[in-house]
C-alpha cells in the first residue's frame, strides 16, 4: 500500500533521514520504533508532504506521491495525526471534529456517519462536544486528534507518539482504540517509544537508530530481539 524506497530527507547538510527502505500491507498496523531524534517524525511529514526527500521514492498504492502538495496526499488517502496534536483549542470539540471533515465537505451523509462512528469509537467526545478542545484533559485531547483524522475517512493513517505524555492506564486505553480503527479496516503507521504496547498490537516494525533503519521484523522477532529488547523494553 505504502512504500518508501531509499528516502533520505536533509535538514540543510544533515540528513535526518538516510536511505531508509519501508513497506506497509493494505491492514497492517506497523511501528516505528526509535529513541528521541532518531527520524520518525521526519519520515513522517515526508510521507504527508511537509518534507520534501532529497531523494528517493514514496509509493502510495502504486502511485508515485513523492512531489504531491500535503493537501493532494490527504484527498489520496493518507491523513497524519501529529505529534503535538495541533487542535484549534478555542474551539469546540465538534468543529475540530467538522475540520477534519474539510475533504469531503460536500459529502453530508457521509460526514453525518463518520462523526457517528467516530462517537461510537470515543464517547467522551460526544459528551463534550461542546466544550472547547483546549479544556480536554491531555487523553481527550489524543482522542480528539485522532478522531479529527478519522473524519477524512483516511485509508492509512499516521500515528506520532500518541502515547507521548498519557498516563498508563490511558494509554492502554489508546492502543485498544487504535486496534479497533485497524480492525474497521484503516491501516496504520505508529511512531513511538512505548515498544512494549506498540509491539503488542503491530504486525511488524522498523527500528530507527541515527535516521537509519538498524532493525526491521514482525513483532514477534522485535520482541524477542536482545538489543531492541535492551534498548526499548527494559528486560
Ligand atoms: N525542522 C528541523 N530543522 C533541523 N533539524 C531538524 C528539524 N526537525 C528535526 N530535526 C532533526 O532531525 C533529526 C530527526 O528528528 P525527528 O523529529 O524526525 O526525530 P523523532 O524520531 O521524531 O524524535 P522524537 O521521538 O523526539 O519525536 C533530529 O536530529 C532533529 O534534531
Ligand atoms: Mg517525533
Amino acid at each position: 500500500m505504502l512504500e518508501l524506497r531509499d528516502i533520505t530527507v536533509k535538514y540543510g547538510n544533515y540528513a535526518a533521514v538516510h536511505q531508509v527502505n519501508i513497506e506497509v500491507t493494505q491492514g497492517e498496523i506497523v511501528v516505528l520504533l526509535g529513541a528521541n531524534g532518531a527520524g520518525k517524525s521526519t519520515t513522517f511529514r515526508t510521507i504527508s508532504g511537509l518534507s520534501k526527500p532529497a531523494s528517493g521514492k514514496i509509493l502510495f498504492q502504486g502511485k508515485s506521491i513523492g512531489g504531491k502538495s500535503p493537501d493532494k496526499i490527504v484527498q489520496s488517502g493518507i491523513v497524519q495525526c501529529a505529534e503535538d496534536r495541533k487542535l484549534f483549542s478555542q474551539m469546540s470539540v465538534k468543529d475540530n471534529l467538522i475540520m477534519g471533515a474539510y475533504v469531503h465537505r460536500k459529502n453530508k451523509k457521509q460526514f453525518k456517519q463518520t462523526l457517528k462512528e467516530v462517537y461510537e469509537l470515543f464517547p467522551i467526545l460526544h459528551d463534550k462536544s461542546d466544550f472547547s478542545a483546549g479544556s480536554l484533559s491531555g487523553g481527550q485531547q489524543q482522542m480528539l486528534a485522532i478522531g479529527r483524522a478519522l473524519m477524512a475517512k483516511p485509508k492509512l493513517m499516521l500515528l506520532d507518539e500518541p502515547s507521548i505524555g498519557l498516563a498508563p492506564l490511558i494509554v492502554e486505553q489508546m492502543f485498544e482504540s487504535i486496534q479497533e480503527i485497524n480492525n474497521e479496516g484503516t491501516t496504520i503507521l505508529l511512531a513511538e517509544q512505548n515498544a512494549n504496547a506498540a509491539l503488542s498490537i503491530a504486525d511488524k516494525g522498523y527500528v530507527f537508530e541515527n535516521g537509519k533503519v538498524v532493525v526491521k521484523g514482525s513483532s514477534e522477532e522485535l520482541f524477542s530481539n536482545k538489543e531492541v529488547r535492551k534498548a526499548y523494553i527494559g528486560a
